[in-house]
């Protein structure tokens, strides 16, 4: 699979990951008409109606393999574009493991990949990174990372992007070592505990519930999320009788 036609919308996007439109709640508070409604006189009307709490996230849960394909175009061309329009009502979760097996030999566990020991190895890494790395930045530097063609090689690259503060030799020492192995058979355990078990990867739940069709990601995140400020997004596809497309 070629990735070139996707890199400089990519590059542009990677490049630029905190310059989204926010959700309308971080725009000035205005007085609403219901927030007028429920004012008394004295009251400071101004302020608008009272701030409801805040509600939960979607929970978006991916379930991959480093190296297989259609796992790469889930994450880079549709998880993460939603991602980067609907941050603020997502809470997203990456399991890197997918179709791989472990077997305990003496007392360590060992793990055979769908794609080769490469793709063990990567697991490790990206197992790693969601481990070490703050939530959005581990999210970022995976996308870099699958995005790539030479994986292994742009570690580095995509560390100094987002995080460089962090050396790709501990993230090398981690995924070689106990602590790799220990967090692939955490995502071993979740991966098994499935229920409905995976049929194939990419394995996306969106409330604990399988997402069948990837294209209904974004509406159904926009859907589920119960709360009353949604990103603008999600008014312009309620309205819109066509499908969003993310081409
Ligand atoms: C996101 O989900 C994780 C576990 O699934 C949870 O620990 C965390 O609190 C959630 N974050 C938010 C902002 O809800
Ligand atoms: C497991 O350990 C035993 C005793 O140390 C050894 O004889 C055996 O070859 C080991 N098995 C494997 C698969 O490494």
């Amino acid at each position: 699979m070629s990735w070139s036609p996707l890199l400089p919308f990519l590059s542009l996007l990677l490049l630029f990951p905190l310059e989204v439109p926010r959700a309308a709640s971080a725009s000035i508070p205005q007085v609403s008409s219901e927030g007028a409604a429920t004012c008394k006189a004295h009251d400071l009307c101004l302020l608008g109606p009272r701030p409801v709490p805040p509600s939960p996230p979607v929970r978006v849960s991916l379930y991959y393999e480093s190296l297989c394909g259609a796992c790469r175009y889930f994450l880079v061309r549709n998880l993460f574009p939603t991602w980067l329009m609907v941050m603020e009502i997502m809470n997203i979760t990456l399991v890197p493991y997918g179709n791989a097996q472990e077997r305990n030999v003496n007392g360590t566990w060992e793990f055979t990949c769908q794609h080769g020991e490469l793709e063990c190895r990567l697991n490790k890494v990206e197992a790693c990174l969601l481990d070490k790395l703050e939530k959005d930045v581990g999210f970022l530097t995976v996308v870099c990372l699958e995005e790539m063609e030479d994986m292994e090689k742009k570690l580095e690259p995509c560390l100094q992007m987002y995080a460089p503060e962090v050396s790709p030799e501990s993230i090398m020492e981690c995924a070689t070592g106990k602590q790799g192995t220990q967090l692939m058979h955490e995502n071993a355990q979740l991966t098994d505990a499935l229920y409905p078990p995976h049929e194939y990867v990419p394995w996306v739940l969106v409330n604990e519930k399988p997402l069948k069709d990837p294209s209904q990601l974004l509406s159904l995140v926009c859907q589920l999320y119960q709360g009353t400020e949604k990103p603008d997004i999600c008014s312009s596809i309620a309205k819109s009788p066509r499908k969003v497309c993310y081409k």
